[in-house]
C-alpha cells in the first residue's frame, strides 16, 4: 500500500542528474498525493536543461510502479532556458557566452566566497558554468572548492581546467603553483597571465564564466575587460562605511571599462544564531543599498556572517551545496537568479562589448610593427605592415 511516506522515501533515491544528492535532499519536491494506486508528484527543480526533467520524470514512474503505483504523475517545475550572448568586441575565449567579474575595492570582504557560491547556485539552475580565479595575489578559489593538490590535464600545450562535483569548471593560479609558493607579479606579467588564463584554458562550452578578481582596481581588471566582453560586473562589500567608500572605487572601474554593473552584494550583513536561528546586526546591515542608487543599480543580495560559510570555504564544502536548506544559501539563489535575470537584459539590449577599451595604438606605428616604421598603409587583411 502506497502511502506519502513511502512515496517521498522512493523519492529520496532519486538522484538529481549531475549531482550527487537526491532530489528530496536538495528540496525540490513541493508535493506528494496518494490516491489509491495513483500518484501525483510535484517537482520544482533548479535546471531548465529539458533532458534533466526527462531523466527525472522516467525515474521517478520507473521506481514508483516497481512499488506498486498503477499511474504516476510527474509535474515539473523548471527556469526559462538561458538565452544567448550577444555580446560584441575582443573575445579570447568565445566558447564561453557570459563573463561575471566579482570584484570589491578592499581585501577580505568575500570576494572568493561569493564567487563559489553564485557559480554553483547558477549551476544548480541548469546553467553551464567555470570559474576562473585571476587573483594571482591569493588563489584561494581551490581551497574553497575542494579541490587543493588536484592537478590538471595538460593536453598538448593547453590546459584543462578541473573539473568539480558541483557541476562547475574551475582554474586558478593556485593549482599551477607548488601550495603555498609566491610569485612577486608585475604588471606585464599580470597581464599575460590573464590572458592565457582565458586563451590557454580547453574551458568548455559555458553559459558563464565567473572571475574571482585581485581586491582594487589594477592591471589584472583591466586586462581581463580588455580580453572578453564582460557581461555583468558585481561589487562585493561589507556594510562597514569604510568598504563602502572603497566600493564606490570597483564600481568607477566598471563604469570606465564599460561594464554593464549587476548590482552590489552586501556580504556579512548581520549575523545568523547558529543555535536559535535569530538575526542580529554585527557589522550594521542595509547601507549598500544607497550606494547601489548611487550608481543607478541594486544590492543583489544581503548575505549574513554565518559560521557554516566560513567552515566551507575553510574546508572545501560551499553552504549552497552543502546547506541547501540554510537561509544564507537561499539569499544566494536568490542574488544568482537576480544576476541571470540582469545578464538576459544585457544581451537583450544589445549585449556587451569591449570595443570601447580596446589598447590603442599611436598614430604611424602598426599594431604589429617594430616601432621603426613611419606610415602604416593598411591595405587590407592582416595588420597592414610588411614583416
Ligand atoms: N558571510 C560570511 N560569513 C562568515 N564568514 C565569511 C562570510 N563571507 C566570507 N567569510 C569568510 O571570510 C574570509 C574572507 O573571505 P574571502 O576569502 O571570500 O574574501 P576575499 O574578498 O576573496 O579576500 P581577498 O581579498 O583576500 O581575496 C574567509 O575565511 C571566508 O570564509
Ligand atoms: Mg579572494
Amino acid at each position: 500500500m502506497l502511502s506519502e511516506q513511502s512515496v517521498r522515501e522512493v523519492l529520496s533515491t532519486v538522484t538529481y542528474p549531475g549531482f550527487t544528492k537526491d532530489i528530496v535532499t536538495f528540496g525540490f519536491v513541493k508535493k506528494i498525493e496518494v490516491n489509491g494506486d495513483r500518484v501525483y508528484v510535484e517537482l520544482d527543480i533548479t535546471s531548465s536543461a529539458p533532458e534533466v526533467a526527462q531523466q527525472l520524470r522516467d525515474e521517478i514512474t520507473k521506481k514508483l510502479e516497481l512499488k506498486g503505483a498503477k499511474e504516476v504523475i510527474v509535474t515539473i517545475h523548471q527556469p526559462k532556458m538561458p538565452r544567448e550572448t550577444s555580446s560584441r568586441g575582443k573575445n579570447l575565449a568565445p566558447q564561453i557566452q557570459n563573463f561575471v567579474m566579482i570584484s570589491s575595492g578592499k581585501g577580505g570582504v568575500g570576494k572568493s566566497t561569493t564567487t563559489v557560491n553564485l557559480a554553483i547556485a547558477t549551476a544548480m539552475q541548469g546553467k553551464r558554468v567555470g570559474i576562473l580565479d585571476a587573483d594571482v595575489y591569493g588563489p584561494n578559489i581551490p581551497r574553497m572548492m575542494g579541490i587543493l593538490g588536484v592537478q590538471p590535464e595538460v593536453v598538448g600545450n593547453k590546459v584543462k581546467p578541473i573539473e568539480t562535483k558541483y557541476g562547475v569548471e574551475v582554474m586558478s593560479m593556485g593549482v599551477l603553483l607548488e601550495e603555498g609558493q609566491s610569485l612577486i607579479w608585475r604588471g606585464a606579467m599580470i597581464m599575460k597571465a590573464v590572458e592565457q588564463f582565458l586563451r590557454d584554458i580547453l574551458w568548455s562550452d559555458l553559459d558563464v564564466l565567473f572571475i574571482d578578481m585581485p581586491p582594487g582596481t589594477g592591471d589584472a581588471q583591466l586586462t581581463l575587460a580588455q580580453s572578453v566582453p564582460v557581461t555583468a560586473g558585481v561589487t562585493v562589500t561589507t556594510p562597514q562605511l569604510v568598504s563602502l567608500d572603497d566600493s564606490r572605487r570597483s564600481l568607477d572601474m566598471f563604469k570606465k571599462l564599460h561594464i554593464p554593473i549587476a548590482g552590489l552584494i552586501e556580504n556579512m550583513s548581520g549575523f545568523i544564531c547558529p543555535s536559535c536561528g535569530t538575526e542580529s546586526d554585527i557589522f550594521g546591515k542595509g547601507t549598500a543599498h544607497d550606494v547601489a542608487l548611487e550608481y543607478g543599480t541594486s544590492v543583489l543580495g544581503q548575505i549574513p556572517i554565518e559560521p557554516a560559510i566560513r567552515e566551507g570555504g575553510d574546508e572545501g564544502k560551499p553552504v549552497v551545496y552543502y546547506h541547501p536548506e540554510s537561509e544564507t544559501a537561499k539569499r544566494y539563489h536568490q542574488a544568482a537568479n537576480k544576476l541571470w535575470h540582469f545578464i538576459e537584459k544585457v544581451n537583450e539590449e544589445g549585449g556587451a562589448s569591449n570595443e570601447m577599451i580596446q589598447p590603442t595604438t599611436p598614430p604611424g606605428v602598426s599594431a604589429c610593427s617594430t616601432g621603426t616604421s613611419s606610415h602604416n598603409h593598411n591595405h587590407g587583411g592582416g595588420c597592414g605592415c610588411s614583416h
